[in-house]
C-alpha cells in the first residue's frame, strides 16, 4: 500500500519550521557532542526523535484545557478522568503521575527488592532504567520473531511463552515482584501483541501468583492491530479490545504522551486497595496530592479527552497507515526496516544498512547522526548506545541484538510531503553508506545514558 486515508482532520494553527544550512548542521551537531538529544529544536527540520508529548491536540482537548478545575484536592477535572479511566481500563484504583516514568518510579520503587527480576516482552529505557536504579533486573523474554527485521509475524511483540515459564521456574515466583508486558512493544520495532498471547501472558504470571501490569503506553494502536489482525476481533470496537486487554491485567502504568494525545501526563492504575495507599504515600511525597499528581487540573481534562480521540477508529486507519506508508516507500528504496511496519513508528535496521561498523562503534548512533547532518531530520537510536550494559554478573558488556534507528511519528502533526522529504533523505544516505563512520563515546552517566552521552566520530 502506497496510500493511506487522508487526515481525518484539518490544520487551524500552523507552527513554522525552517530548515538549515549544511554547514550550520555540521556545526550544530558538533556543538551537540554527535548527540541528538542535544541540538535545539528549532535547528531541526523533520523532527521524528519521538512520538511522546509531541502530538497536536485537538479543538476538544484546548476547549477542555479552558474548562480544567484547579483545585488542589477533588477538581472536578480528575472526577472527568476517573470516568474515562474507569470505562476504559476498569482497574478500581489510579493516580495521575506527571508522565509515566513516574508511574514506573513509584512502583519498582515499592515493589522492586535488589536482586529481583522483572520479566517483559521487552522492557523501554525508562522502565529497564526504573528496575535497574532499585537493583532489579530487567528480563526480556519476546519471541524470537522479534530479533528477525525480516519476520512478517502478525503479532511480534508478543511473549515466547515457553521462555517464561521457564524463567519463572528457574528464578522462582518469589524472585519476581511484578510481571509486565509492553504494547505495542516500542523497543522491538512498535509490534503489537496479541490478545491470545497477553491472555496465556496474564494465566501464567496468576498461576504462580505473579501480579501482571500492563506498560499501556500505545494500547490504542495495539488494539487497532488486534481488530485489523487476530482472528475473531474484526466486529469488535477498539474500545471492547482494550477493555478486554486489562481486564486480564492487575494494574498498568502509562505514560499519556504518547496514545492519550497530550503533551504531558500519565498515570498509574491498579486492583490491589493495599498497593494504592502505599502508592498514594509515595505520590504524595514525590509528585502531588492523588487527585493530580503533578500535574495541573486542566492536564487532567487533556488527557480524559484525549484517550478518548485516541480510540477513534478512523484516527486509528489514518495513523496506522501513515507509518505503513513510510515503511513501504522505505523498502521499496531498498532501505532496511524491521518488517512489518510497527505502530507509532519506523525502525531502521542500522546493523544491516551499516556492516562495517560494529556494535561497540554505534551503527545506530552514525545513521542518526548522518540523518541530521544530510537532511535535518532528527530520529533517535535504539541500539547499543541505549542498551549495552555490563552483565552485573561477570562484568562483560552484554550488547542488543539489534541496532536500530527509529523514524518515531508525532501523532496528527506531519503530512506525507514530510514522510516523503525524510525518504529522499534516506536514499542520499544510502547511496554513500559504504563511507560511513562509526563513534566513539567520551562522557556517558551509568543509567540512561543515551539522553546525555556525548560522542566523537572515529
Ligand atoms: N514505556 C514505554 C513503552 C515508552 O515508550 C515510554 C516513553 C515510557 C514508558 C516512559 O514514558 O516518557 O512519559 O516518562 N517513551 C518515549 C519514547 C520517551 O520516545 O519512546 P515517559
Amino acid at each position: 500500500m502506497t496510500q493511506y486515508p487522508p487526515e481525518p482532520f484539518r490544520i487551524k494553527m500552523v507552527e513554522p519550521i525552517r530548515l538549515i544550512s549544511t554547514e550550520e548542521r555540521k556545526i550544530a551537531l558538533q556543538k551537540a557532542g554527535y548527540n541528538v538529544f542535544a541540538l535545539r529544536a528549532e535547528d531541526v527540520y523533520v523532527d521524528l526523535l519521538t512520538d511522546s508529548g509531541t502530538g497536536a491536540m485537538s479543538q476538544e482537548q484546548w476547549a477542555g484545557i479552558m474548562q480544567g478545575d484547579e483545585s488542589y484536592a477533588g477538581a472536578r477535572s480528575y472526577y472527568h478522568l476517573a470516568s474515562v479511566m474507569e470505562k476504559i481500563f476498569g482497574f478500581e484504583h489510579f493516580v495521575p503521575t506527571h508522565q509515566g516514568r513516574a508511574a514506573e518510579n513509584i512502583l519498582t520503587g515499592i515493589l522492586v527488592k535488589p536482586g529481583q527480576y522483572v520479566p517483559s516482552n521487552m522492557h523501554f529505557d525508562t522502565t529497564d532504567g526504573n528496575i535497574r536504579a532499585r537493583g532489579g533486573r530487567p528480563t526480556n523474554l519476546v519471541i524470537d520473531e522479534a530479533y528477525d527485521p525480516v519476520s512478517l509475524h502478525p503479532f511480534k511483540g508478543n511473549m515466547d511463552l515457553v521462555k517464561l515459564q521457564a524463567f519463572i521456574e528457574k528464578v522462582g515466583p518469589a524472585a519476581i515482584p511484578f510481571g509486565t508486558m509492553t504494547i505495542t512493544n516500542n523497543a522491538g520495532g512498535g509490534q503489537p501483541v496479541s490478545l491470545a498471547n497477553l491472555r496465556a501472558v496474564s494465566e501464567l504470571y496468576h498461576h504462580y501468583g505473579i501480579p501482571f501490569f500492563i506498560d499501556a503506553c500505545r494500547y490504542a494502536e495495539n488494539a487497532y492491530f488486534i481488530k485489523l489482525r487476530e482472528q475473531g476481533y474484526a466486529q469488535s470496537s477498539t474500545l471492547a479490545i482494550a477493555q478486554e486487554i486489562f481486564r486480564l491485567a492487575d494494574g498498568a502504568f502509562m505514560s499519556a504522551k504518547k496514545d492519550a494525545l497530550v503533551n504531558i501526563g500519565g498515570f498509574l492504575a491498579m486492583r490491589d486497595g493495599n498497593l494504592y495507599q502505599r502508592v498514594c504515600n509515595e505520590l504524595i511525597l514525590r509528585e502531588g496530592f492523588i487527585t493530580y499528581g503533578g500535574l495541573a487540573g486542566r492536564d487532567l481534562d487533556a488527557i480524559a479527552i484525549g484517550l478518548e480521540e485516541g480510540l477513534d477508529e478512523r484516527y486509528l486507519e489514518y495513523r496506522l497507515g501513515q507509518t505503513h506508508y513510510l515503511g513501504q516507500r522505505l523498502l521499496s528504496a531498498g532501505i532496511p526496516i524491521i518488517q512489518p511496519p510497527g505502530g507509532h513508528a519506523i525502525y531502521l535496521d542500522a546493523g544491516h544498512f551499516l556492516p562495517g561498523i560494529p556494535h561497540a562503534q554505534f551503527p545506530g548512533q552514525a545513521l542518526a547522526a548522518e540523518l541530521y547532518l544530510e537532511g535535518a531530520v532528527r530520529a533517535v537510536e535504539i541500539g547499543s548506545v541505549m542498551f549495552a550494559y555490563p552483565d552485573p554478573d561477570t562484568g562483560q558488556v552484554v550488547y542488543p541484538e539489534l541496532e536500530l534507528v527509529r523514524l518515531a511519528i508525532p501523532r496528527r502533526v506531519y503530512t506525507q510531503a514530510h514522510l516523503d522529504y525524510v525518504v529522499s533523505t534516506l536514499e542520499r544516505i544510502a547511496e554513500r553508506r559504504q563511507t560511513l563512520k562509526g563513534y566513539r563515546i567520551t562522557y556517558a552517566p551509568e543509567l540512561l545514558r543515551h539522553f546525555t552521552a556525548r560522542f566523537e566520530p572515529l
